[in-house]
């Protein structure tokens, strides 16, 4: 996505040569006539399956799906929860995550009540990079029989294995950017 690709070389910041910051118009500050232009190319990627639910994770997620919604007929959204501990109680489908960027593990939890059998369920998040939070969301869908019909990330580290553990899921991904590489502080795209 042109527009994307243009507002990351104008407004990132590359942190310590492998985290771009992107917080005046994705992570803190939210451009929101941009985060609609990513529900049409979302609609456009994903025009093939029927959508009866987008799931997201917190914090950053959220904010993105809720204005993709509106481009899928106004769908609920969900958002996982993090938590530090497994005292989640009998209502929740959970699943247990790595996060190597944060070397932490913690558990994402959806309550029962809010995904369904059958669903037909869209998962959106702002990056993805080891795709260990995509992969805990994927493995809630199908607990749930639910059917993960897609991936939807804004930015992807193409560099790192996100993709390949979500396609040896049999789910596709769709990537509004794919950055390729980072090089003296400056962003490349696939
Ligand atoms: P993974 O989910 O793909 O396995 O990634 P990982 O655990 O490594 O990422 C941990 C967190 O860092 C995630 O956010 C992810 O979105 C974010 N992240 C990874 N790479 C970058 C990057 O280059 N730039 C930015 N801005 N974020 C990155 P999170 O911890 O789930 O938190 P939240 O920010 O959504 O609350
Ligand atoms: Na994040
Ligand atoms: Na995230």
């Amino acid at each position: 996505m042109e527009l994307l690709k243009k507002r990351i070389l104008e407004d990132g910041v590359v942190l310590n040569g492998n985290i771009l910051k992107v917080d005046s118009f994705l992570n803190h500050q939210m451009d929101v006539a941009l985060f609609n232009e990513f529900g049409k190319e979302f609609k456009r990627r994903f025009s093939d399956t029927k959508v009866t639910k987008i799931l997201t994770i917190e914090a950053s997620g959220i904010g993105i799906a809720t204005i993709v919604a509106q481009h899928f007929d106004n769908v609920p959204v969900v958002f996982a929860k993090k938590m530090d501990d497994s005292k989640l109680g009998n209502n929740v489908y959970q699943s247990y995550v790595h996060s190597f960027t944060k070397n932490k593990d913690y558990f994402v939890r959806v309550s029962k009540d809010f995904i369904n059998e059958g669903d037909q369920i869209l998962i959106i998040d702002d990056f993805l990079a080891n795709g260990c939070a995509a992969k805990g969301l994927i493995d809630i869908v199908r607990q749930a029989n639910a059917n993960p019909i897609g991936v939807g990330i804004v930015i992807e580290k193409g560099f790192q294995p996100g993709r390949e553990v979500i396609e040896s899921l049999d789910v596709k991904v769709e990537s509004l950017a794919i950055i390729d590489r980072f090089d003296n502080n400056q962003v490349y795209f696939k």
